[in-house]
C-alpha cells in the first residue's frame, strides 16, 4: 500500500457527537484509502458505530467536516451515502425474511429501473459472488438462511449497488470460526480490487489477522492510528485502554476429585415449541473444573442449563449432585445445595426489573440475610457485600437504582458479582462476558477461574471459542441437543470445534 501517494477515499476531521449524557465521538479524525482494510478497534462504547453512522448518514455529527474522493460533501441520509458509494453491514443484519436473495438485492439497488429486470439482476449476482467467492442462491428465502450466508448476501447487496466503501459492524460477532476465515477471504479479494473495508471489532486477533491498518477509538477519541505491520497485541491494549491490563489468570493444578460435582446420566428432556430437545447426555463435572459447552446458540444450550437448575422437565434419565439425586429437585434446593447461575437473559431470568440493585442482590439469599425470624432483612450486611464484590468490577452506579434501568452490561456485572459472591459448588454460567466491555470480562473470567480454584464445579456456556480454550479443563460440542464431542482443549483446535458446532464431521484440512 502506498498510502502517502495516494488521496484518501475518505477523510473525516474534527468529528463531534454527543448523546445524552456522553461525548460518543471526540473531535475525530479518519483517513481511510483505496485498497486497505482499516480496522477500528475499541472496547464496547469507545465510540466505534456512532461514527460509522455518521460516515454512512443514519446521525447527523453536531460538528466536522467529510470529505469523498478529495470533495467536502455533506452526508445527511443514508441515501446521500449510497450515492457516494458508501455502503454499510449493520450489527443487526437488515434483510427481509420473507423475501428471496435477489428480490432484497434487487430492492437495494441505487438504479433499480423502470423496469425490475430479474435476468439481468441474477447475472450480476453471480459474476459478483463468483468473483469474491460469496456464493449465495439468488432464489433462496432469507428467512432459511444462515446467518452467515445472510451477511453474504448483505455484502453483494453493497457490491451490486456499487459501493466502494465498506463499513462492516463487527460482522465475526455471529460467526463460527470457519465462517470468519472464509469472511476475510472476501474482503482480502475485495481489497485487491481497491475496495476500503472498514472492519468494526474489539478482537485482536481479527485485527491482527487481517487488517492492513488499525485506528484505536477510547471513550469517543481517536487514542492511535497504527499500522497493523507495527502492531502488536501490547500496543494495541495499551491503546485500548490506556493502561496495561493486569490480570493473568492462574489455573492451578488440583487433585481431582472422587465424586463429580455434577453427574447428568442419559439424560433426556422433551423440547416443546421451539425448545430443543435434550438427547441422552451424559456429563461430569468434578470439583476444580471447568467444562466449557461450545456449540451455536439455540443447539440445546438454554435446555441445559434449565433442565440442571430444574426449570426444564426431565423426560428420562438421571442428575445427581455429589452423588445424590436430584432429578426432580427444585430450583430451590439446588440454590440451598450450593448452585451459583449466570443465565443468558439476566433482566428477565435473575433479576427482579423494578427492585434496587441492592435488593436485586440480597434476592437469591434471603435466607441469609434475614434476621429475627425473617421480620427483617439485615441491609447493612448485604451493602457491605454487594460493595465489595461491585467494586471488584469498577462499578459506579447507585445501589438504589431499579435493576431495569441498568444496561446489559451493567446487568450482566451485577449478576456476576451476585452469583460469586459467596462460595458456590457449582456454577452455571451461560455467556458469563456477553455485553462486557473488556476490563470486566477479564474481571468475570478471573472469578470464575478463582471459584474452580477454591474447589467449585464450573458449567460454561460460550460461543467465544477463545474464552472457552483459554478457561476450560474440557470442553464439549452440543448440536442439535446431543453431545457431539468431547476434548482436552490442548487435544483439539478451533476448526474442530467449529465443524462439530455446525454438524459437519470435521474431515477437513487444518490450515494452522
Ligand atoms: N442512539 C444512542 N442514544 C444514546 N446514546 C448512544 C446512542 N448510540 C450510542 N450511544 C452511546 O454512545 C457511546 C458510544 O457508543 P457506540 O458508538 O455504540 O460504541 P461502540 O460501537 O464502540 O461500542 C456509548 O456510551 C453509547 O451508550
Ligand atoms: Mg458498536
Amino acid at each position: 500500500m502506498e498510502q502517502s501517494s495516494q488521496q484518501p477515499l475518505v477523510s473525516l476531521r474534527g468529528i463531534m457527537k454527543a448523546f445524552p449524557g456522553v461525548l460518543a465521538n471526540n473531535n475525530i479524525d479518519l483517513d481511510i484509502f483505496p485498497g486497505e482494510i482499516h480496522a477500528l478497534l475499541g472496547e464496547n462504547g469507545a465510540g466505534k458505530s456512532t461514527l460509522m453512522k455518521i460516515l454512512y448518514g443514519f446521525y447527523r455529527a453536531d460538528d466536522g467536516r467529510i470529505w469523498v474522493d478529495g470533495k467536502e460533501t455533506r452526508i445527511k441520509s443514508p441515501a446521500d451515502a449510497r450515492q457516494l458509494n458508501i455502503g454499510m453491514v449493520f450489527q443487526v443484519l437488515n434483510l427481509i425474511p420473507a423475501m428471496s436473495v435477489l428480490e432484497n438485492i434487487a430492492l437495494f439497488l441505487k438504479d433499480l429501473p423502470g423496469l425490475y429486470n430479474p435476468a439481468q439482476i441474477r447475472k450480476r449476482i453471480f459474476e459478483q459472488s463468483r468473483l469474491y467467492g460469496l456464493e449465495v442462491n439468488p432464489d433462496d428465502m432469507v428467512a432459511h438462511l444462515s446467518i452467515g450466508v445472510q451477511q453474504k448476501v448483505e455484502i453483494l447487496k453493497l457490491l451490486l449497488s456499487d459501493a466502494k466503501i465498506l463499513i462492516l459492524d463487527e460482522p465475526t460477532r455471529v460467526l463460527a470460526p470457519h465462517e470468519v476465515e472464509s469472511l476475510f477471504e472476501v474482503l482480502r479479494k475485495l481489497r485487491q480490487n481497491g475496495y476500503a473495508i472498514i472492519l468494526i471489532t474489539h478482537k485482536l486477533k481479527e485485527v491482527m489477522e487481517c487488517t492492513d491498518r488499525i485506528t484505536v477509538l477510547r471513550a469517543g477519541r481517536v487514542a492511535g492510528t497504527i499500522l497493523c505491520s507495527e502492531a502488536n497485541h501490547e500496543k494495541l491494549v495499551q491503546l485500548m485502554f490506556d493502561k496495561q491490563l493486569t490480570a493473568q489468570i492462574e489455573r492451578e493444578d488440583l487433585p481431582r476429585a472422587l465424586d463429580p460435582v455434577l453427574e447428568l446420566v442419559s439424560f433426556s428432556t422433551h423440547g416443546e415449541g421451539t425448545e430443543v430437545s435434550l438427547k441422552n447426555i451424559a456429563l461430569k463435572i468434578f470439583p476444580g473444573e471447568i467444562v466449557g459447552v461450545a456449540g451455536v446458540s439455540g443447539n440445546g444450550q438454554k435446555e441445559l442449563c434449565d433442565a440442571i437448575l430444574g426449570i426444564e422437565k426431565v423426560a428420562g434419565g438421571r442428575k445427581l449432585l455429589k452423588a445424590q439425586d436430584f432429578t426432580h429437585s427444585t430450583t430451590r434446593k439446588m440454590r440451598d445445595f450450593g448452585l451459583g447461575f449466570v443465565p443468558e437473559n439476566p433482566l428477565t431470568m435473575a433479576t427482579v426489573p423494578f427492585m434496587s440493585v441492592l435488593e436485586n442482590m440480597a434476592v437469591t439469599r434471603t435466607a441469609d440475610y434475614s434476621r429475627h425470624g425473617g421480620l427483617t432483612m439485615d441491609w447493612k450486611l448485604v451493602q457491605e457485600d454487594a460493595r465489595q464484590s461491585l467494586e471488584k468490577f469498577g462499578f459506579t452506579f447507585s445501589y438504589y437504582l431499579p435493576a431495569k434501568s441498568l444496561s446489559g452490561g451493567n446487568l450482566q456485572r451485577l449478576i456476576i458479582a451476585r452469583e460469586m459472591m459467596k462460595d458456590s459448588q457449582l456454577i452455571v454460567a451461560s455467556y458469563l462476558t456477553r455485553g462486557l466491555d473488556v476490563q470486566s470480562t477479564l474481571v468475570a473470567r478471573q472469578e470464575l477461574m478463582r471459584a474452580r480454584n477454591e474447589g467449585a464445579g464450573v458449567l460454561l456456556i460460550s460461543e467465544d471459542l477463545e474464552e472457552l480454550f483459554s478457561l476450560c479443563d474440557r470442553l464439549i460440542v452440543l448440536y442439535e441437543g446431543r453431545i457431539a464431542g468431547e476434548f482436552k482443549p490442548s487435544e483439539t483446535d478451533y476448526y474442530q470445534i467449529g465443524y462439530l458446532m455446525t454438524g459437519s464431521q470435521g474431515n477437513h484440512v487444518t490450515t494452522h
